[in-house]
């Protein structure tokens, strides 16, 4: 698993990198609290725009935005924000890349990657309580993030979901994250699940 882990943290660390495009908007101060509201509602919307804030600058809409191509170059379809790799898009197996330095294969929607961990597809984010996180709790978001596993006790999430940096966000801002996450359009889309390495699947067969 070590060289796994690996490329979580590089490939994670390279698209914060290029995330620099505008590609979206400035969170908004919270005025949607506005001025008759109650304490309770000006903390909620606090950190929801905190979340806002964070999940735009942690770039998860780099990955679990598809992207689309537009009339400038490929742009995240946020018509779908954030509701991970589209379940009709049909792939043909991944390509054998030659040996070398080159490691792994990125669909043009950068959802779904290819790698020696295998393929695997960014995962819904939405609140669909059926195919996102709708059913989550923050107890779930934050046992996967922390532990890198689903929910905390299930199977290992796979590069490059970047949990070696993600694991540090403080308590607060993992709530603010939940928080912005349930806060969004629900989107109903179910993500296949991750495929195993090649090698693997031969060895098997
Ligand atoms: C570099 C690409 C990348 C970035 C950036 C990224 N993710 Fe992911 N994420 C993935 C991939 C790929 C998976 C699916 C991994 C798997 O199936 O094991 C995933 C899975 C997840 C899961 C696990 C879902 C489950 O059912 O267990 C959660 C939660 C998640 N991401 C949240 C986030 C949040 C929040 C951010 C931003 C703070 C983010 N991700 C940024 C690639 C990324």
């Amino acid at each position: 698993m070590k060289s796994t882990h690996l490329a979580g943290v590089s490939f994670g660390a390279t698209v914060i990198a290029l995330s620099g495009f505008a590609w979206l908007a400035q969170p908004k101060p919270a005025e949607a609290a506005g001025a008759e509201a109650k304490p309770g509602q000006v903390a909620a919307a606090d950190k929801i725009a905190r979340g806002k804030y964070l999940v735009t600058i942690a770039a998860c809409n780099d990955c679990h935005t598809p992207l689309k191509m537009g009339p400038t170059g490929p742009e995240p379809d946020m018509t779908r924000m954030l509701s991970g790799h589209p379940e009709m898009m049909e792939l043909p197996p991944a390509p054998t890349l030659p040996p070398g330095p080159w490691l792994v294969s990125v669909a043009a929607t950068n959802t779904a990657w290819s790698g020696p961990w295998g393929v695997s597809y960014t995962a819904n984010l939405t609140p669909d309580p059926e195919t996102g996180l709708g059913k989550w709790t923050l107890r779930d978001f934050t046992a996967t993030i922390r532990s890198g596993r689903h929910m905390g006790r299930g199977r290992a999430i796979l590069p490059p979901m970047p949990i070696p940096m993600y694991k540090n966000f403080t308590d607060e801002d993992m709530e603010a994250v939940f928080s912005y996450l349930q806060s969004i359009p629900a989107v109903k889309n179910r993500v296949p699940e991750p495929l195993p390495p090649v090698a693997a699947t031969a060895s098997t067969q």
